[in-house]
This record gives structure tokens, C-alpha cells and sequence, in this order.
């Protein structure tokens, strides 16, 4: 597997550890970078030998959201002609749980990255925000269902509405984040946790994951 933007390395614990590599503007998600890690994920889903899937960034940045200078000049046609739903719904697919490992900005996109995983380990640098609303959309990828599932309506409307940052300590106190650890040892933790999951049994963990995820899929009325 080789790629542009992201790195993808394989340890023989059964974790395989996809860094987001476009540091010079704080990975953003471009539809290069979407694409190989489409690509990446499917692959190591299919990986026997791949028990546990890392995501992560930098110390600075997780991702700082979609692409703006390559968003900016489309129309609406355009990105709907480009279906880049198809992505996300792939990641959405993943059978084998995701951890994110996440230090710096998960802004927007990057944010919906984060929440699209199954556990996510946060630096106490962390920051996390859907700033959409500020250049005019709206979370494309998810945030809207996400985040009202995961720390309540009222602060996810706030969120969304102002597009503020907020911090690791926050995401922790509204359940987002499972774990704050000090930026030097963020990835260190993921692995850990992400070694000690691929020691369990595979089949009883992809169940685990698929039921605790209906959960998030299914309405109450
Ligand atoms: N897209 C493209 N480039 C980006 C980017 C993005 N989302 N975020 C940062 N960059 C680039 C900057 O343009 C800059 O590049 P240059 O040096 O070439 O100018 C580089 O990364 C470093 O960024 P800054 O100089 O701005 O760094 P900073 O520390 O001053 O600020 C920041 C950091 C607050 C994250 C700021 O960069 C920022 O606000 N970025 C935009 C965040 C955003 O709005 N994300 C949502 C995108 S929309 C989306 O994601 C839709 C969706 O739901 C899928």
C-alpha cells in the first residue's frame, strides 16, 4: 500500500496504525486524501492478519475539516455529481473497530472523521469544533446525526449554530472522548488500547461493534 497523502503501517500486534500526512495545512481532507484512505481501510478490513485500525494525525492537527480552497470553487452540481457520500459511507462500513488518536484540530470533516470511529483517545491539546456555519454550510459529513446522538441536543445545536471550539476536556465531560492523556502520549495510549482489543476474540469483537452501533442507528419513537 502506498499513498500520497496518508502513511499506513501494519504492527504484528494485529493493529495497523492510517496517519493523515498533508501536515502543511493541518490535513485538510482533500478528495485525494478521502480516496486513499477509502482505499487503505477497505484493505486492511480485508487483512486477516488486522485486527484494530488507528486513526490519526499529527501532534498538531487530526484534520482541520474538507479541503476549503478545493470546496470553494464548486457548485452545488458539481459536488453531488462528485458523490463523495460514497466515502464516508465506505468508512461507515468498516467491520473491524477504528480508533481515533486524536491531538490538535478535528475541526468540521475532521471532527466527522473522529465521531465516525468507534473509540476516540484525545491529547489534552485536542480541539474539536463544527465551524461550518461560519463559511456558510453545514456539516456534511455526519455531524448533524452525530453529535445531537452523542452529547445531547441543546449543545450540539449550540455547537453547530456558533461553530466554536471546544476542548478535550469538554469532549470528555459530555462522553465524546473516552480518554484525555498529555500530548506526548496520545498515540502511545491508542495503541495500547487498540493492542489490548486485538487480543480479544475477532468475531466477538466485530459483533460487539456492530450492535453497539445500532444502537446509534435506530430511532426511538
Ligand atoms: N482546508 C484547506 N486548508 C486549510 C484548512 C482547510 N480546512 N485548514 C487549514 N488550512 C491551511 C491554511 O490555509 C494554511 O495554509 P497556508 O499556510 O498555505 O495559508 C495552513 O493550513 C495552516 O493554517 P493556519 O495558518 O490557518 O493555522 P492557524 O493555526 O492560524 O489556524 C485553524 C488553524 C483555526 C484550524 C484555521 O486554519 C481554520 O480555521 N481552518 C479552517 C477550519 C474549518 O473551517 N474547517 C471546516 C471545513 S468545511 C467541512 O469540513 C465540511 C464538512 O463537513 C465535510
Amino acid at each position: 500500500m502506498s499513498y500520497e497523502t496518508i502513511l499506513v503501517e501494519r504492527k504484528d500486534s494485529g493493529v495497523a496504525i492510517v496517519r493523515l500526512n498533508r501536515p502543511k495545512v493541518l490535513n485538510a481532507l482533500n478528495r485525494q486524501l478521502m480516496g486513499e484512505l477509502r482505499d487503505a481501510l477497505e484493505q486492511l478490513d480485508n487483512d486477516e492478519a488486522v485486527k484494530v485500525i488507528v486513526i490519526t494525525g499529527n501532534e498538531r492537527a487530526f484534520a482541520a475539516g474538507a479541503d476549503i480552497k478545493e470546496m470553494a470553487p464548486k457548485g452545488a452540481i458539481e459536488m453531488y455529481l462528485e458523490d463523495q457520500f460514497r466515502t464516508w459511507d465506505a468508512i461507515r462500513r468498516v467491520r473491524k473497530p477504528l480508533i481515533a488518536a486524536v491531538s490538535g484540530y478535528a475541526l468540521g470533516g475532521g471532527a466527522e472523521l473522529a465521531m465516525m470511529c468507534d473509540i476516540i483517545i484525545a491529547s489534552d491539546t485536542a480541539q474539536f469544533g463544527q465551524p461550518e456555519i461560519k463559511i456558510g454550510v453545514i456539516p456534511g459529513a455526519g455531524g448533524t446525526q452525530w453529535l445531537p446522538r452523542l452529547i445531547g441536543k441543546s449543545r450540539a445545536m449550540e455547537l453547530i449554530l456558533t461553530g466554536r471550539m471546544f476542548s478535550a476536556k469538554e469532549a470528555y465531560e459530555w462522553g465524546l472522548v473516552s480518554k484525555i492523556v498529555p500530548a506526548e502520549i496520545y498515540l502511545e495510549e491508542a495503541l495500547k488500547m487498540a493492542e489490548e482489543i486485538a487480543s480479544m476474540p475477532p468475531v466477538a469483537v466485530q459483533l460487539a461493534k456492530e450492535a453497539i452501533n445500532y444502537a446509534y442507528q435506530s430511532f426511538i419513537m
